[in-house]
């Protein structure tokens, strides 16, 4: 992978006096000069200042360093090494060059010199501490300058940056290559899985204008439960007794909701509500969900290659899917004609089947279904595609991500049936906003609507009997 990289001798030669030079403190009496003017410098002097041409000079010394690396390291031996004996010999080659070159640093940055170079050498360099970074939700670069990172549902921009659009460009390499991709001009946009379960999209210029870009959805180890999404506030208690019911009783559930809005993870925790003993198979373009069943099996889609073959897309997965004999399907995102093999799933003895749509609302979530379809190139009278989508689909659960960055189940409703030629549907709950803060966080409370749920007979029989006081509205406080 680096071997494009490596230097040949004689270059590699002919930069090492001019690399000296480049570099802040050339010699020893330099070296020794900068380290003494680095401790007789007052830190309140200018400290930002001082701190950005630290990050140079550091910057400058890594690259150096990484080249000579590059140069130093037997490659092919990299990918069989263990971690232990990789950091010792990056440790070992980097003194070694450093005291060639006469740079003094002290141990903490010779420490956070030598492990950012083993992120270089061996993992994805700058995106590395984001990463490893449990705050971080997402991570989303614009070019090589501007690195935002998403936490707790608000965007900020980092000081992290790539050394140029090469840099960059190198580590996109390196991350789909890894799965058998490629991304260039002619193929310019790619979606990977990295190896720590994260999902990876990139896209890079010319169709990416100002350097390429890409987006990151960290894989969480420990995906939120019920109980976490509860004390956060995305839901209440009388909500998640709802909702289990709902999903022990074999309801057709789909989750709706804007671009990182919780969609996934709502699913994954509504998925902890199925009994151990179902068959349950899932089906993702990234394998995001983790099921805490014993019987679960994991299907990934995937788009075609660089010849245009292999693609296996959801609908393929689905339609198989119904020959594994499964209790339930979960598809993770239902975007194009896999809907129609879901619907009909849900029609057809697999009920308890879940799956997310990007809509806004219910009834825009209904809309979008009826797009789907008709996009599909299905051509049903609109009243047939609506009674097949009533008779399909139970419940409607609504994720938004507030302006504040909050996230919450803003609605839940059920699908009641037809009335005409429209799907009629009742609130059972839904977010009840009143305000802002001054510092704009939002002011709401939850509240049932006053509705009993179509299905509390239902939940009765199968020994799920809520309490009525849970569809009471709660008056605004
Ligand atoms: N209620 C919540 N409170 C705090 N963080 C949350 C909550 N719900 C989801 N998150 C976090 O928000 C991020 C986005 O969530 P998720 O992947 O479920 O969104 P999504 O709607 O599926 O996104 P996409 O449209 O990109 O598929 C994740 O990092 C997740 O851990
Ligand atoms: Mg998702």
């Amino acid at each position: 992978m680096f071997s494009k990289y490596k230097k040949t001798p004689e270059t590699a030669a002919a930069r090492k006096p001019a690399a000296v030079v480049d570099l802040a403190p050339p010699p020893a009496a330099h070296a020794a000069k900068t380290v003494v003017r680095k401790a007789a410098q007052p830190a309140a002097a200018a400290p930002i200042d001082k701190d950005v041409k630290r990050k140079q000079r550091m910057g400058e010394i890594k690259l150096e360093l990484h080249r000579a690396l590059l140069d130093n390291l037997n490659l092919a031996a990299l990918e069989h090494a263990s971690e232990a004996d990789l950091r010792q010999e990056i440790n070992a080659i980097s003194a070694e060059i450093l005291s060639e070159k006469s740079i003094v640093l002290n141990r903490e940055d010779r420490m956070t010199l030598n492990s950012e170079l083993f992120d270089e050498v061996t993992g994805l360099g700058p995106l590395e501490t984001l990463l490893k970074d449990d705050t971080v939700n997402d991570i989303l670069v614009n070019g090589p300058q501007q690195i935002f990172v998403e936490r707790d549902g608000k965007l900020q921009l980092t000081d992290i940056t790539f050394k140029d659009e090469k840099h960059l460009l190198r580590i996109i390499d390196k991350i789909v290559s890894a799965v058998g991709r490629r991304v260039d001009e002619s193929n310019p946009y790619v979606d990977a899985r990295l190896q720590d379960g994260s999902r990876f999209n990139a896209m890079v210029p010319p169709v990416a204008v100002d350097g390429s870009l890409v987006s990151i959805r960290k894989f969480k180890k420990d995906k939120l439960a019920i109980d976490d999404l509860v004390n956060f506030g995305a839901f209440t208690e009388e909500m998640a007794a709802y909702l289990q019911a709902a999903v022990a009783t074999r309801l057709n559930i789909i989750v709706s909701g804007g671009t990182g809005s919780g969609k996934t993870t709502t699913l994954n925790a509504l998925s902890s509500f199925i009994d151990n003993a179902e068959r349950i198979l899932t089906i993702e373009d990234t394998a995001e969900l983790q099921l805490q069943q014993t019987h679960v099996g994991r299907m990934e889609s995937r788009p075609a290659n660089v010849e245009g073959k292999g693609e296996v897309s959801p609908r393929d997965c689905l339609k198989n899917a119904l020959r594994m004999r499964p209790d339930r399907i979960i598809v993770g995102e239902t975007r194009g004609e896999e809907v129609i093999d879901m619907l009909q799933a849900m029609n057809t003895g697999h009920d308890g089947s879940m799956t997310t749509i990007h809509a806004n609302s219910a009834r825009d979530g209904v809309s979008r279904l009826e797009n789907m379809i008709a996009m599909a190139g299905i051509e049903m009278p609109l009243k047939a595609v609506r009674s097949q989508i009533s008779s399909a689909v139970n419940l409607i659960v609504q994720a938004s991500r507030l302006q504040d960055g909050s996230r919450r189940m803003t609605s839940i409703t059920e699908i009641t049936g037809m009335e005409g030629d429209v799907i009629s549907m009742q609130e059972i709950f839904r977010y009840q906003r009143v305000g802002l803060t001054p510092d704009n966080k939002i002011i709401g409370h939850f509240t049932a609507t006053g509705v009993r749920s179509h299905y509390a007979e239902r939940f009765r029989m199968w020994g799920y009997d809520l309490p009525s006081s849970i569809y009471e509205p709660i008056a605004a406080q």
